[in-house]
């Protein structure tokens, strides 16, 4: 390993903990769409890039979209990108490590232009935190930053466009985000997010899959009342009814193979000690890498929720805030990043991904690939959240490997894309 490539690896790691403060919230990293830390964010890309020939400007869904022009007008054009904006309480390389490492791919390349130009991307809104749907900012680049999407509403009631005009943006403007046919790839580095490469003790793989994920919300209602005047088996107890409900969720998940189902978030009302709530809103996440299990589960997961209430007097109500099916990587891009790791001098692996990324939106449009790095203990969406220096070395390497492949590489330079 070069010691120079050891060096860009730990300014790759110092950037994101860099990015990891600009934050909502005093003390721990929260970046929810075109929330205000999101301007620094992007202001500090621009004073990396810029220097490096890129022109940089914020797109009208609020992505940051940076162009390193090629040798030639009118080439075709490789996208790397990842997502800007985090969990709360996030780690800070989930999203920011895809950027960063982009950029310092740039840097190597020491103002040496390609036969292809290099766009980078750094995604508006992946988590779907803010609104509870994720993927805005690359919808937008696919063309499915639709009106349903924008009328969504925050928990404050601003809508997604709102808060585009907010930020200074034009939500008229959207359609120019969308991807042009000159466009022959999208290439995403991230954290595995899982313990999987640890326990291979493998610094760095390729994504084959990307699990599919469905995110929904349920509200069980039943009724308020005194905490200490009311019976037992005179109560409509809502939050009873979700506990119930939510170790069904953990029953059916574990009895699934390949299966995961969360309940992360958990808000009833009115919230007091000594009042039984009268509500009790629940999210659902499931995911698997085969759709039809998926669906199957979720449908059977939502009938569970309907006879809990039903058998307590109780109602409850649900919303499906995504069905995102499952994606396979781009063959021919998973061959090249294959290629590119062997030349690394690791041992080539191909794997799935459990979490959701902004390159199976992507892919819906472009050939798109994931390069994965190892993920110290697992852990993830989490300020112990790490990566190793020689890990990010590796991934550089591997990056501009792929660069090189892809400059000599007719089909890249040539393939048509999706209709
Ligand atoms: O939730 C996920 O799969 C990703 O971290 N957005
Ligand atoms: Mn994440
Ligand atoms: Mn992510």
């Amino acid at each position: 390993m070069k010691q120079e490539t050891v060096t860009r690896a730990r300014q790759v790691i110092a950037r994101c903990k860099t990015l990891a403060a600009f934050s909502e919230d005093a003390g721990s990293s929260r970046r929810t769409f075109l929330s205000a830390p999101m301007r620094d964010v992007h202001r500090t890309f621009a004073a990396w890039l810029e220097p490096l020939g890129a022109t940089v400007r914020v797109d009208a869904a609020g992505n940051l979209r940076a162009l390193y022009s090629a040798k030639e007008a009118d080439a075709p054009k490789l996208l790397i990108g990842s997502h800007l904006d985090t969990v709360p309480n996030a780690g800070a390389y989930d999203g920011s490590l895809g950027v960063v490492l982009a950029v310092e791919l740039l840097e190597a390349l020491e103002g040496h232009r390609l036969p292809y130009a290099i766009e980078i991307v750094g995604f508006s809104e992946e988590e779907g935190v803010r609104f509870g749907a994720p993927f805005i900012g690359s919808r937008a680049l696919v063309g499915r930053l639709d009106e349903n999407l924008l009328n969504q509403t925050d928990a404050r009631g601003i809508s997604v466009r709102q808060a585009i005009e907010d930020f200074g943006l034009n939500p008229a403007e959207i359609a120019q985000s969308c991807l042009h046919e000159d466009v022959r790839g999208y290439l995403e580095f991230h954290i595995e997010q899982g313990p999987v490469l640890e326990s291979l003790h493998l610094p760095i793989a390729a994504v084959e899959t990307i699990a599919g994920q469905s995110r929904s919300e349920l509200v069980f209602v039943g009724r308020a009342n005194h905490a200490g005047t009311t019976p037992m088996d005179l109560r409509f107890d809502a939050v009873a009814a979700a506990a119930e409900w939510i170790t069904m969720v953990e029953h059916t998940a574990k009895a699934i193979p390949g299966l995961v189902a969360t309940v992360g978030s958990v808000q009833t009302k009115p919230g007091a000690t000594n009042v039984i709530a009268g509500e009790a809103k629940v999210t659902l996440d499931a995911r698997h890498s085969d759709d039809t299990v998926r669906n199957r589960a979720v449908e059977d997961l939502l009938r569970h929720a309907k006879d809990v209430a039903e058998r307590r007097g109780l109602s409850v109500r649900s919303s499906q805030r995504m069905n995102q099916p499952a994606v396979r990587m781009d063959p021919f891009l998973v061959a090249q990043v294959e290629e590119a790791i062997v030349k690394t001098g690791c041992r080539h692996h191909r794997m799935a991904s459990g979490a959701g990324h902004d390159a199976m939106i992507l892919a819906e449009k472009v050939p798109a690939a994931m390069i994965f790095l190892r993920t110290p203990g697992g852990i993830s969406h989490d300020p112990a959240e790490s990566v190793s220096v020689d890990d990010v070395a590796l991934a550089i390497e591997c990056g501009l490997h792929l660069l090189d492949q892809l400059a000599s590489a007719p089909t890249f330079q040539t393939r048509t894309l999706r209709a």
